[in-house]
């Protein structure tokens, strides 16, 4: 065991006393400054000294020696607001040592919901969240698909001014009570039916708040450029502080067009545009199967896809529909069944679309409806078709955070996720930073820590410094990476030795401890609330 701790009397001199002691370890303070020996002391929750304690005693003295001390890890981008009221314990974040997961991305959050839903607003989300007493910190987006769909239902059309009137209420509520952004899911419906009028409202509405606007554009393939324009028009109109979730290029036909959206990024920010983009470390993305539809076919929701489907000729016009991306955008080889409820296609999970056309004698089009229908369209895959140097030129990029874009909070369970979620921090900062010099460990631990926490105005965490929350993960250099695979995802990360969440132990000697202290963090409108 490499950590090592021993407890020590209490002092009475409450000046010279510190509730733990990391001791011996090498400080990466999430600045991007480079590594240097440091220890770190922790006192009612804050880090309350930085560097040599000189002769203060504390509490628990854990010896850190050829260990490496970050700030907890924020996961700008994350999904588990629909996993963490099941999953409160969060192990696959504590074993890569994240604190903080950003949740209600991709226009997708639980509040506020339809009438009868049980989450009418954030405030209920939240206090339903720490009831539950999570192990992490969440700082939710609220998504404008959750807006829209309250307002508008899955209707395919403009809102009218009343109605976008409504849906502005619904964003102002929610940042009251604490949002820390508001996100769009700009291929899935609803927020696919949103123009950019309706978008560019909304921003605004955010900009005036003070929260981030974080976008998965309307398209990540043969549009992409078109997608950070809209993306940076948005911004531009509005003067929100705009967040690109997840850059990428999907299909071989697009690969490399990255380099021209960063470069997009690069000359808005020097307009003075205040953006930032994020990317998880891998070439496959995770999303439901319908997202690849024609936009019209969604239009009502699953029931009115599935409803179009039994139609024969209509069912041949969403074919048409999808036929071109077949071999572009939409590779069947790379696009793998990961979850679908129960069904005669439930066994062909890990399998790729390509393996059930060819076993049903269909074209990949074909086989993409048939499951769906089979299936009530709620068809999670894997999707393979991006290029590694894109992913690499992302997280090279000074603006690049690294994000999950995972809801998988423990293992083992159901299907065949994405392993993003079991390995995306310990990945780059294993694989990535340490084995291939992709970047810096230091610069690494920025893009997980200060430069999220940045993002979301989230001034007292981040950064390893006095007053700040002790929110700190302590890793094995040598021995972080990710376990988690394609073919075998349900596997934690290793190299985490010990992560506290405002001063308290979740992991410790490289394991879960039980203890669950985190909270749903408050954003921006909402600091002046009970606690920030
Ligand atoms: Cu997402
Ligand atoms: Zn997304």
């Amino acid at each position: 065991m490499i950590v090592r701790t021993r407890k020590q009397p209490r002092r009475t001199t409450l000046s010279s006393s510190y509730d733990l002691l990391i001791r011996g370890g090498t400080l990466i303070d999430g600045t991007g400054a480079p590594p240097r020996p440091a220890d770190v002391a922790v006192r009612a929750g804050r880090v309350a000294h930085v560097g040599d304690p000189g002769g203060a005693r504390a509490s628990e003295v854990i010896d850190a020696t050829g260990l490496v001390i970050t700030p907890g890890l924020i996961d700008l981008h994350s999904h588990a607001d629909f996993t963490v009221l099941a999953a409160p314990t969060a192990e696959a974040c504590l074993y890569q040592g994240v604190t903080t997961l950003v949740t209600g991305n991709c226009g997708l959050s639980p509040f506020p919901g339809p009438a009868g839903s049980p989450w009418p607003d954030l405030a209920r989300f939240a206090a339903r969240v720490d009831a539950g007493r999570p192990a992490v910190n969440l700082a939710p987006l609220v998504g404008h698909g959750a807006l829209r769909a309250a307002v508008l239902g899955q209707e395919r059309r403009a809102p009218t001014p009343g109605e976008l009137g409504r849906m502005r209420g619904l964003l102002a509520t929610a940042a009251e009570q604490g949002a820390f952004g508001l996100s769009t899911g700009l291929i899935y419906a609803p927020g696919s039916f949103a123009a950019a009028d309706e978008i560019e409202a909304l921003a605004a509405e955010a900009a005036g708040r003070g929260l981030l606007y974080a976008t998965h554009m309307r398209d990540e393939g043969d549009h992409l450029i078109e997608a950070v324009e809209e993306a940076l028009a948005a911004a531009r109109a509005s003067g929100v502080r705009l967040q690109i979730s997840h850059l990428k290029a999907m299909g071989p036909a697009n690969h490399g067009k990255v380099a021209r959206a960063l470069a997009l990024i690069d000359a808005a920010a020097a307009q003075g545009l205040d953006v930032a983009c994020d990317v998880y470390p891998y070439t496959a993305s995770s999303t439901m199967l319908t997202s690849r539809l024609p936009g019209w076919a969604m239009d009502g929701g699953d029931d009115a896809l599935l409803a179009r489907l039994a139609d024969p000729a209509t069912r041949e016009r969403v074919l048409a529909g999808l036929r071109p991306a077949v071999g572009r955008t939409f590779l069947p080889e790379g696009v793998i069944i990961a979850d679908l409820p129960p069904g005669p296609y439930a066994g062909r999970v890990g399998d790729s679309i390509a393996d059930i056309a060819r076993d049903g004698g269909v074209e990949p089009a074909e086989a993409v409806l048939a499951v769906l229908a089979a299936h009530r369209a709620r068809v999670l895959i894997v999707n393979h078709a991006m290029a590694e140097r894109d992913v690499e030129a992302v997280l090279r990029h000074p603006s690049g955070a690294v994000a999950s874009d995972g809801w998988v909070l423990r293992a083992p369970g159901d299907g065949h996720p994405h392993p993003r979620g079991f390995g995306t921090f310990a990945r780059v900062l294993g694989p990535y930073a340490r084995d291939r010099g992709v970047v810096s460990p230091a610069e690494a631990v920025r893009k997980m820590t200060s430069l999220p926490a940045a993002r979301l105005a989230l001034a007292d965490r981040g950064t390893v410094a006095p007053g700040q929350v002790a929110d700190l993960a302590v890793f094995d250099p040598g021995r972080t990476t990710d376990r988690a695979t394609y073919d075998d995802p349900w596997r934690y990360a290793a190299g985490a030795r010990l992560v506290l969440v405002a001063g308290e132990p979740v992991l410790r000697d490289g394991a879960p401890t039980g203890v669950r202290p985190g909270r749903t963090l408050r954003g921006p409108s909402a600091r002046r609330g009970p606690e920030g």
